[in-house]
């Protein structure tokens, strides 16, 4: 078995190679070892192994599509990759799988299933099986008649969600409001902006560079963007919310975060989904109290309140995707909006593909450098 080479020339090593029999050979991508830092390709490992033959009430999936998200990496010591657990097992992520043999009643070969498989190309699923381990969010067979099957993973699926539940349900956002959304062109920042937009708000992008700032502007809608990376971000920010911030879209945390705290309005609202500039710092690895302060933290200590807690409507809060996609008729008809939106052109979403299983590990610890443009997902077959 060779072993594969990254573009950064580092080989991941295939450790087993047990496809020995002439049935469907799987290969996956597991954690070697918890990264420091950024992730590096030694970090991972790819195993080679047969598929057992399914038995009554399984499936055979092929997977078509990965999606490649911050978490993965880890908000805190608990997450995937920061976790002694997670090293051994196949990473974890949102598919979207098509059936090649099945067993189980009511799925069919070429059925598309969205499900929770990782990072590999095949899986032997059951239709009990869940995503993300939530109980109310068993896997689905996606209907296409809402879009093409990688929307299932990105505007569609996770990230669309989290826009969607951010700004308009954890912040409320109402006409006329200016909002701030930093990883602007990212998968949930370029999705928060337009609905935002939709809404009639004013919506000021953060981004890393002049390409994705165009982007924001030019292609989504947006009334302005700054590149943080182009210097003097508070000063450039300041002169273009005129009114102050009533809602700031968190993604990022560290210096974005210093440089709008300050511009905050009275009554603002802050929905937190993560703080990705943080994820590959070495301390995310450490006890809590050695950590770099999260927005959390930080929000805390200049005095915002935590929204919802004893009745605020102003504030900040974390909160997560699956709040509206596990709970329904809302995520059903949060998905058929949002399709609705797309097909009028409303919303445009843009994708950061790569090819190949193989693809991953690069395009992975390229998201958290910046170096994707738009919801990065890779095409596995
Ligand atoms: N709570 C939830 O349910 C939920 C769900 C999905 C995602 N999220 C969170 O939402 C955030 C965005 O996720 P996404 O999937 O949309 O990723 P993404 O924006 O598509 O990709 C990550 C982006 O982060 C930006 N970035 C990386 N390092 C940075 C730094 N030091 N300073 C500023 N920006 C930096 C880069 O954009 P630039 O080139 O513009 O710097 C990069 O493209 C993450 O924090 C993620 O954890 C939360």
């Amino acid at each position: 078995m060779k072993s594969v080479k990254t573009r950064q020339g580092l080989a991941i090593e295939p450790v087993e190679d047990r496809a020995r029999g002439g049935g469907v050979v799987n290969r996956r991508i597991v954690l070697k070892r918890n990264p420091e830092g950024e992730p590096k390709p030694s970090d991972f490992e790819v195993v080679t192994e047969e598929v057992p033959p399914i038995a009554e009430g399984q499936m055979l999936l092929r997977t078509k599509w990965l999606t490649l998200d911050p978490y993965m990496r880890g908000l805190d010591a608990s997450g995937p990759m920061n976790n002694e657990r997670s090293v051994g097992s196949t990473i974890v992520g949102g598919t979207v799988s098509e059936v090649v043999e099945s067993r189980a009643r009511a799925w069919n070969e070429g059925d598309l299933v969205v499900g929770y498989y990782g990072w590999q190309e095949y899986s032997v699923g059951t239709p009990e099986d869940l995503q993300w381990g939530n109980e109310a969010m068993p896997i689905e067979k996606w209907d296409g008649s809402l879009g093409p099957p990688s929307t299932a993973l990105g505007i569609l699926g996770m990230t669309g969600y989290a826009a969607y539940a951010g700004l308009l349900n954890v912040a409320t956002v109402k006409t006329g409001e200016t909002v701030v959304v930093s990883a602007a062109s990212g998968a949930v920042g370029q999705v928060v902006g337009q609905l935002a937009k939709i809404q009639g708000c004013r919506v000021v992008g953060i981004a890393g560079g002049p390409r994705k700032c165009a982007f924001c502007v030019d292609e989504l809608g947006f009334d302005a963007c700054i590149d943080y990376k182009a210097g003097d971000l508070s000063t450039a920010l300041a002169a273009a919310v005129p009114d102050g911030i009533d809602v700031y879209f968190e993604s990022v945390g560290g210096e974005v975060l210093e440089a709008v705290i300050p511009l905050l309005n009275p009554g603002c609202r802050v929905p937190v989904a993560g703080w990705v500039s943080q994820y590959n710092t070495p301390s995310n690895n450490a006890p809590w109290e050695q950590q770099q302060a999260t927005p959390l933290q930080r929000l805390r200590e200049v005095g915002l309140n935590e929204l919802g807690y004893e009745g605020s409507t102003d504030g900040f809060r974390f909160f997560h995707f699956n709040e509206l996609a596990a709970r329904q008729p809302d995520a059903s008809e949060a998905l058929r909006t949002m399709s609705g939106w797309i097909k009028e052109g409303k919303l445009k979403y843009r994708e950061s593909i790569t090819h190949g299983l193989d693809s991953s590990v690069d395009a992975f610890i390229g998201m958290l450098r910046g170096e994707n443009f738009g919801k990065t997902m890779v095409q596995i077959s």
